[in-house]
């Protein structure tokens, strides 16, 4: 398990080819096993592949013109985040009305459920990444109202997922546990 934890990469190159469906449906599966708090199974998934990923790439391209006007090289490679990219899975979690603390336990769990997301994606071939800057929309209302989340969901992860068609370096830079850990 180990090594799968250190293997596992954002990958962020795809090719052109398509996922098939039953991994997506893989994909998805291995996410709703992800541990979360009084079973509230607090995610759900939206599937954006072919003409409604080009309608996505429109609300990203409005979204990065209105932000960054003066800088259309910043919007263009901003861009191509997306445009080679032949799945975005856009993943929310429930907000619990008044309960704050539920509300944040629900964020972990979708959390955990895209790593299991990540890991499974490695396992069958495929490269991802979790992104929530720029492209990602994670942040803004524009990719909330495009996918018709309701009001009860925040957004937390826009996975950008495919067969990957970059070079995966072979040493992944980590700061030692030891450094990161206060035994009491
Ligand atoms: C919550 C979260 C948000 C992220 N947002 C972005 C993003 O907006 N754009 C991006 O290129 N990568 C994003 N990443 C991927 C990280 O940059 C990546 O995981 C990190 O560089 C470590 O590389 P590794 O995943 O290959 O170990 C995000 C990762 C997480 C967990």
């Amino acid at each position: 398990m180990l090594a799968e934890l250190k293997q596992r990469r954002a990958i962020r190159q795809f090719k052109t080819r398509e996922v098939e469906r039953d991994k997506i449906e893989t994909l998805l599966e291995a996410a709703t096993y992800a541990p979360n708090d009084r079973m509230r199974e607090p995610w759900h998934f939206y599937v954006i592949q072919g003409d409604s990923l080009k309608r996505y790439e429109q609300v990203a391209l409005d979204y990065l013109q209105k932000r960054f006007p003066t800088k259309p090289h910043l919007v263009e490679s901003s861009m191509k985040a997306i445009t080679h990219t032949p799945l975005i899975i856009v993943v929310t979690s429930a907000i619990v009305d008044g309960d704050s603390g539920a509300t944040k336990d629900n964020t972990f769990a979708v959390s955990s459920a895209i790593m299991s997301m990540w890991l499974m994606a490695e396992q069958l071939g495929l490269g991802m990444v979790w992104r929530t800057r720029g492209v990602g929309l994670v942040h803004d209302t524009a990719l909330h109202t495009f996918i018709g989340a309701s009001d009860a969901e925040q957004l937390v992860g826009t996975l950008c997922i495919g067969y990957p068609a970059e070079e995966i370096e072979s040493t992944k830079k980590r700061t030692p546990f030891t450094e990161k850990t206060t035994w009491l």
